[in-house]
């Protein structure tokens, strides 16, 4: 853990600067609509044609590229081993490789100190971002302590439907559409592979996952009569599962120090196996790939770069930055206002400039009624500080308490769902 700390504060606080370099991305509700800012537009348009990260702002500069800590061992202790009948593989594919290379414990169930760690030490993944999320899964899905990469109700992320796990993710299945949520779909891993189809040049970037985003998000739309896209669940993690693809999967060289996410690596990680023709996806043996390189720890993948990778996907679709829901039926999709959800803390246009602000926001104010204990209470109060350090550095504004009665129009929403359900009426299966 003590690996990232440093690092990871100085790289929040290059990204917070990039912010400032990048005024369109300030956190600021007065901020005009990014989408209306022709300028920028062009400019992206013009990076993307030639950066590997495609249109996406950071990192402003290639990072330093050190071979010898960039590589991650997969032999010896660390040689891939396939899960036994015994171990948790669930619906996180980064978390599933670091079990099967024995970064994380093999039998899938982990402290919060081991997540951190085990994500710093192979994906760069920031000291900050990676206390939130495992501290999250710990205190409401877990032990407190430690919890399971698959599990039910309250032991791990399988059973936690509509408070972290949710729908139109990548690969996952959307729960009430098929009654899992953890089957990948090879429809939709073929959406996302035959968007390039020259595997030479093939480099799955933010431009390919932001487009594959707004797909994934029409069609549960589509096809889920429950679609829910909550505040926590919609507008902060189900980015992160689109994000993290190109972000942590991506191999780093001298030439692309910044990464490129080919073909043959993008397989590996998603446990995807056999001819273009014929591909087969066998159920939690993700593999970091042999000779692959991870981010370098200067430029390693913080909250606040995370917030702007989220601006880029919004810029694109506005409706991202919207709570919302299918009332029961396919195509039955409606908003919910951010300030109805807030009591008025919010603005449905400031969510929208601070996403990760309201997400965690409405998380905390969301706890106790939640988990049924008070947010200072021992468990909950580790939980609390974590979180609220984040919205701290964010500069977010708090919300006093939440209002979650308009969720009671969507039929899909649990706090405690999966791992497996009922197929809703009138769910289009691929
Ligand atoms: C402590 C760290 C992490 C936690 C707590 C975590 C948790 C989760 C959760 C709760 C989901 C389900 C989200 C959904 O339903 O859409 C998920 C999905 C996902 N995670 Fe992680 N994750 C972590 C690290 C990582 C890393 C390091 C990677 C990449 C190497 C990664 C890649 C993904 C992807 C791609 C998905 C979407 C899977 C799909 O639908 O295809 N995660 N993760």
């Amino acid at each position: 853990m003590g690996f990232f700390t440093s690092s990871a504060i100085t790289v929040a606080c290059l990204a917070v600067n990039n912010v400032v370099a990048f005024p369109h991305l300030a956190m600021d509700g007065m901020t005009a609509p990014i989408a209306a800012d022709v300028a920028y537009k062009q400019l992206l348009e013009r990076q993307s044609a030639t950066r590997p990260q495609g249109g996406a702002p950071l990192p402003l500069t290639p990072p330093p590229f050190d071979a010898a800590s960039q590589l991650i061992n997969v032999t010896g202790a660390h040689a891939f081993v396939a899960p036994g009948s015994g171990d948790a593989r669930g619906e996180c594919p980064g978390l599933n490789a670091l079990a099967n290379h024995n970064y994380l414990p093999h039998n899938g169930i982990a402290t919060i100190n081991e997540f951190v760690s085990a994500t710093g030490q192979v994906f760069g993944m920031g000291a900050d971002l990676a206390l939130f999320l495992s501290t999250y899964g710990a205190v409401i899905d877990g032990s407190g302590t430690s919890w399971s990469i698959s599990g039910g109700p309250h032991v791990g992320i399988g059973g936690s439907h509509g408070n972290y796990e949710t729908d139109s993710s990548p690969l996952k299945s959307d729960l009430y559409q098929y009654g899992s949520n953890s089957k990948l779909i090879l429809e939709q891993f073929h959406e996302l592979y035959d968007m390039q189809p020259n595997a030479a040049t093939a480099n799955y970037n933010l431009d390919v996952l932001r487009t594959f985003r707004n797909q994934r998000f029409q069609e549960s739309i589509n096809k889920n009569p429950y679609f829910v896209y909550g505040p926590f669940t919609g507008m902060a993690v189900s980015q992160a599962a689109f994000t993290f693809i190109y972000r942590f999967m991506a191999n780093h060289s001298a030439e692309y120090p910044e990464g490129v996410l080919n073909k043959d690596v993008l397989k590996s990680f998603m446990s995807i196996s056999g001819p273009e023709n014929n591909l087969v996806w066998t159920p939690g043996h993700e593999r970091i790939p042999s000779n692959w390189y991870r981010r370098n720890t200067a430029d390693a993948y913080t909250i606040p770069y995370f917030e702007t990778d989220i601006l880029y996907f919004t810029s694109s679709n506005p409706q991202l930055t919207l709570v919302g829901c299918n009332e029961g039926k396919v195509d039955t999709y409606q908003n919910i206002d951010a300030s109805t959800l807030s009591n008025g803390a919010y603005t449905a246009a400031q969510a929208a400039a601070n996403p990760i602000c309201f997400a965690t926001e409405f998380a905390l104010a969301e706890l106790p009624g939640l988990t049924g204990l008070s947010l200072t209470s021992g468990v909950l109060g580790s939980l609390t500080s974590v979180l609220s350090s984040v919205t701290k550095n964010l500069g977010c504004k708090a919300i006093g308490s939440v209002n979650t009665t308009a969720l009671a129009l969507c039929p899909g929403f649990t706090l405690y769902g999966g791992p497996t359900a009922p197929v809703a009426p009138g769910a289009i299966q691929s």
